[in-house]
């Protein structure tokens, strides 16, 4: 059984990643950790509460970082909703926030056995826990990072994906720390599109309040989606993250060198890999990262629905 935490901006493809953990047989979820990402992180707190209730699990959630490391919050409500979960008005949850993230992280990760850490927001809880005990990241059992846009455009800026956009110096810290991280981008996280189409075939008949919530909570991004991107659907890039963290389906993954841009600029947040044909360590740039860049689609929205529908502990 592993021992997982979840680090978050809930937003509602995180929403649905923590649906899909919650619904993993395999796993124990240890806690959940909050950050500013997506919406202002008490109302990713709040929004990670309501999630947990409407599946009926009992899982602690920590608030973290209300702000990135240097710069203002960066949110992305435009996309997912007001409320952070495509505006369905979740009943509010009583529980409440167990105690600062990067205290809990740290505590966590200090401990005889660390945890498998999966995060899919912006990077500064795990940028603060490391920068108060250095060599922190590597004591987990596994860090896996959803972020950056290796060979693809971004989503926040030209060549930048939104969760190291947001705090690219929080991502820079975290790589930095070369805790053996994996990366899943947008390369492969946009080959995982879930269209209407598809949504109506694996929910059609099913009246569960989660199939609901996913109908209701996915409309928001899908009509951003079409009006400012032209496509139908929306991609899954946290609930695949979760998945490829956890083993749970093949996947191809490069190796390589690469950092995360902090100057401010254009490329602010880029993640660049250095990809000069060399064979000498010194001429690279960056750290030795591996970053996912194929999947197979269907059998991921197969595995995705079976799970998320089929029941909760
Ligand atoms: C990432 O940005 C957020 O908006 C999503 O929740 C996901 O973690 C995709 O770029
Ligand atoms: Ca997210």
């Amino acid at each position: 059984m592993k021992r997982v935490v979840l680090d978050m901006d809930p937003g509602v493809d995180d929403a649905l990643a923590l649906l899909y953990a919650l619904a993993t047989p395999d796993i124990e979820i240890a806690a959940i950790t909050t950050v500013s990402g997506n919406v202002p992180v008490r109302l990713g707190t709040q929004n990670a509460l309501k999630v947990l209730e409407l599946a009926g699990a009992d899982v602690p959630v920590y608030e973290g970082a209300a702000a990135p490391l240097t710069r203002e919050p960066v949110h992305a409500t435009h996309i997912h909703g007001d409320d952070g979960l495509g505006d369905t008005k979740l009943p509010a949850s009583v529980a409440m926030s167990q105690g600062d993230a990067v205290s809990y992280l740290q505590d966590a990760l200090n401990a005889p056995s660390a945890p498998h850490l999966v995060a899919i927001g912006p990077l500064t809880n795990l940028a603060l826990a490391e920068f108060n005990h250095p060599g922190l990241l590597t004591k987990a059992s596994s860090l896996t990072v959803m972020g950056g846009a290796v060979h693809v455009a971004g989503n926040a800026a030209p060549r930048s994906e939104f969760n190291f956009f947001a705090d690219a110096e929080a991502a820079h810290s975290v790589l930095r720390a070369r805790a053996q991280v994996r990366v899943v981008p947008l390369d492969v996280t946009r080959q995982v599109l879930l269209t209407a189409e598809v949504l109506q075939r694996h929910t059609k008949g099913e009246a569960s309040a989660v199939a609901q919530f996913i109908r209701e909570s996915t409309a928001t991004p899908m009509l951003f989606a079409s009006e400012c991107h032209g496509h139908d659907g929306i991609y899954l890039h946290d609930p695949l993250a979760v998945a490829l963290a956890l083993g749970h389906l093949p996947a191809e993954w490069q190796r390589g060198w690469g950092d995360v841009e902090t100057t401010g600029g254009l490329a602010h947040g880029q993640l660049v890999m250095d990809e000069r044909p060399t064979r000498c360590d010194r001429d690279r740039i960056g750290v030795e990262l591996e970053w996912a860049s194929r999947v197979n689609a269907d059998a991921f929205l197969e595995l995705f629905f079976r799970r998320v529908l089929g029941g909760y502990r």
